[in-house]
């Protein structure tokens, strides 16, 4: 058999943490800090199966839209989980980064992410990147912006992939959505242009180990040709 070559770079589209309280009867909060606890073994288990980067969709620059209870519960459990998680991005050597704009986040959680980003700066080798406030259009339009404020009048694609928040980041290689949904809803658009596509009907809360290795088992089974033969 074929020596297994892991992606390089997973995105999770960590969808169903509401439909998955309800299914038990408890408020769509209870679903968000479940989805919260299974993170640090997901992401635990890429880097030891030889992924360099995970991108966790967190919040989007939709999810606004919901009610402000349930944005502030999100934005109080990212705080939690960085305040527990600092330690063992450092003792793990696990560069961190947040794609999204930071500026329209409460002060506390913006800090911690600033805090959390130069604290592990000195990383190479292993890689999350947490997209809070995230949507690739905003994302490509701030970056359109920030190559004409520098004099550019023409751009190349490189260019544009060093003004996206993934600038460190190779290319989503992976893709994986929960909860039965299949779309990108304003995921990584540019950098998921080659990605493949993995969608399971397993709710965020239950993903685990197991369900990681039947996407990677999956991932190992696509033929990957670029527009070649
Ligand atoms: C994903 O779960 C988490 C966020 C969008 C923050 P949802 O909250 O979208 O869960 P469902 O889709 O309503 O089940
Ligand atoms: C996408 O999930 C955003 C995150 C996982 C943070 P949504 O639940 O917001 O997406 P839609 O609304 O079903 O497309
Ligand atoms: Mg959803």
């Amino acid at each position: 058999m074929s020596e297994f070559i892991p992606p390089k770079h997973i995105g999770f589209i960590m969808d169903g943490n509401g439909r998955w309280a309800k299914l038990r009867g408890r408020p769509r909060n209870y679903g968000h800090k479940k989805g919260a606890d299974v993170i640090e073994a997901v992401v635990k288990h890429c880097h030891d199966r030889g992924v360099k980067a995970v991108s966790l969709y967190a919040f989007s620059t939709e999810n606004w839209s919901r009610p402000k209870e349930e944005v502030d519960f999100i934005f109080d459990i990212l705080r939690r989980f960085l305040k527990k998680y600092k330690k063992k991005l450092i003792a793990n050597e696990i560069r961190f980064l947040i794609s999204g704009n930071l500026a329209e986040l409460p002060e506390e959680l913006r800090a911690q992410c600033e805090d959390c980003i130069s604290a592990t700066e000195v990383f190479t080798e292993k890689f999350l990147n947490i997209a809070i406030n995230y949507g690739s259009r905003s994302e490509l339009t701030r970056a359109v912006n920030a190559l004409i404020a520098s004099g550019k009048k023409e751009v190349t694609e490189a260019d544009v992939s060093a003004a996206l928040y993934t600038s460190l980041l190779p290319d989503i290689d992976l893709v994986i959505r929960t909860s039965g949904e299949q779309r990108l809803s304003n995921f990584f658009m540019w950098q998921c242009a080659y990605a493949e596509l993995y969608f399971t009907d397993v709710l965020w809360p239950d993903f685990d180990d197991k369900e990681l290795d039947k996407a990677l088992d999956w991932f190992a089974s696509r033929g990957r040709r670029y527009g070649g033969i």
